[in-house]
């Protein structure tokens, strides 16, 4: 798919058929490379990015308009505020449904990217050592992402403020498949030796007293300096706000906008796997 993704070769192998974009929260690479990836597969997207501009504003549950989206494509894509919600749709309706993040949940097919940029660029993910740094409790790609490296038995060190540690109940599942995480607030005690940084923003949105977050914004910012004495990749799930320096960008440590370029071809796989053809 990486040539595809590039324009190297043309594919139109999902040529007639449609995807649906309900996006009800706010998007750039997801909803982006979803339609990116549909294209480059000679497919077609219908769809909103805000609710504002569906009939949502005039009182329209979401189970309606999911039907009806649902009879006009071969696919759904959903990003919702709510936890639950893209399981919810998929039972529903028809067509398959893919969970672009719901709430503070999860959000699979960045987890699928994730992986991906993880064995391009460093080999074997089974042996690879990831901490997870920032905000645990809300950031639901961190959440996706610990049950995938769990199944590929990595090893991983959570790194948050305490107010954001890993929900115990993710905590609890891990342990279930013998899996042992080192949680730490101090970014020193994994630094020498995690093979991947995997950052991620303070979700602003999903804290019910914006005075709490105002105490625990910039509670870590990784910049050049500070990743002297690692050998470590930096990867983020994007967007970023103070928690990386721009000054890592262009090291070779920062491979988030590699890291996002992958979700295209790795979306156009997943649309191809999923979408029949005929
Ligand atoms: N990584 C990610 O989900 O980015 P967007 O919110 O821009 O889709």
């Amino acid at each position: 798919m990486e040539p595809v993704a590039r324009s190297k070769i043309i594919s139109n192998v999902l040529e007639g058929k449609l995807l649906g974009l309900l996006f009800y929260e706010p998007s750039t690479r997801t909803r982006l490379s979803f339609e990116a990836a549909m294209k480059r597969l000679g497919g077609g997207t219908v769809g909103f990015a805000e609710a504002g501009t569906s009939s949502a504003t005039k009182g329209e549950n979401l189970t309606d308009t999911v039907r009806i989206v649902a009879e006009y494509t071969d696919a759904l894509v959903i990003r919702h505020n709510m936890e639950g919600t893209a399981r919810y749709v998929a039972e529903m309706v028809d067509v398959p449904v893919i969970n672009a993040g719901d709430g503070a949940g999860q959000h699979p097919t960045q987890t699928l990217l994730d992986l991906y940029t993880m064995k391009r660029l460093l080999g074997n993910i089974e042996e690879l050592h990831v901490a997870l740094v920032g905000d645990l409790k809300y950031g639901r790609t961190v959440h996706s992402l610990a049950y995938a490296l769990a199944m590929f038995g990595a090893r991983m060190s959570f790194v948050s403020p305490p107010e954001l540690k890993m929900p115990r109940e993710i905590l609890h599942d891990l342990a279930g498949s013998g899996v042992n995480v080192q949680e730490t607030s101090n970014i020193h005690d994994v630094l020498a030796y995690v093979d991947v940084l995997y950052v991620t923003r303070i979700q602003k949105e999903r804290f019910p007293d914006p005075q709490e977050y105002l105490k625990i914004k910039g509670a870590y910012t990784i910049d050049s300096k500070l990743l002297e004495n690692s050998e470590a990749i930096v990867m983020h799930p994007l967007p970023r706000v103070d928690e990386i320096s721009h000054d890592v960008d262009n090291t070779p440590y920062g491979k988030y906008f590699q890291q996002a370029f992958y979700g295209v071809p790795v979306r156009m796989a997943l649309l191809k796997s999923i979408i029949k053809k005929g």
